[in-house]
């Protein structure tokens, strides 16, 4: 499959919003919950966009700020990655992230490209020390992505969430950039 990843604007936030509500009404690879919503979850688009915009439009290396890649085909966004710095002032040398491919492009390649993207981007930040992100125990494709990756497991979060009646186990993953 042919696709492109571009750096998301302000002026992509609305396709970028569909296709983040689209990835989030769906399970991960198995059949498993990939994020902490039930598949029915009432999305309110306008918050999402309002938060996206809010986000994206932050001054750089400050809480709450920003950076996404999206993959594209044909001209629809179908998978992305993001690097959210922390939300305080005192968090902002780390960043947190956040990765979605839709259901009917996984495994051909997406995921580990946005992830080279992201990361070849951050490894050329002075500002950026660490990585952080959260990942379900039993999302066996994901870990092994991120571990691949040189992401560190830190520890699992037992119960941390449960959707629609199942007791997820939460694992914290860090990966320490040269910078440091
Ligand atoms: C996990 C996810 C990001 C991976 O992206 P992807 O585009 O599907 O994966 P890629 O094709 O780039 O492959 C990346 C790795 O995963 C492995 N993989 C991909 N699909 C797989 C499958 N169906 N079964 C087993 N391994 C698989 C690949 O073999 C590859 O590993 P390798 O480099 O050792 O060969 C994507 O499937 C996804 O969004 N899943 C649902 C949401 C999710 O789990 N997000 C992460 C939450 S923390």
């Amino acid at each position: 499959m042919n696709f492109s990843i571009k750096q998301c604007s302000v002026d992509d936030a609305e396709l970028y919003t569909r296709h983040c509500i689209t990835h989030m009404r769906e399970k991960g690879i198995g059949g498993i919950y990939a994020h902490p919503f039930p598949t029915n979850h009432k999305w309110d688009e306008a918050e999402f966009l309002d938060k996206i915009v809010k986000s994206l439009s932050s001054k750089p290396f400050s809480p709450n700020w920003s950076m996404i890649w999206v993959a594209v085909v044909d001209g629809k966004f179908v998978g992305h990655v993001n690097l959210k710095c922390g939300g305080v002032e005192a968090q902002v040398h780390r960043m947190r992230l956040g990765i979605g491919i839709e259901n009917d492009y996984r495994s051909q390649g997406i995921g580990k490209a946005l992830m080279d993207e992201a990361l070849s981007w951050a490894k050329k930040q002075t500002q950026i020390s660490w990585i952080d992100l959260s990942v379900f125990a039993h999302n066996v494709v994901a870990r092994k992505l991120y571990s691949g990756l040189g992401f560190k497991e830190q520890g699992t979060i037992q119960d941390a969430l449960r959707v629609e009646n199942e007791m997820i186990d939460d694992v914290q993953m860090t990966l320490k950039l040269s910078s440091l």
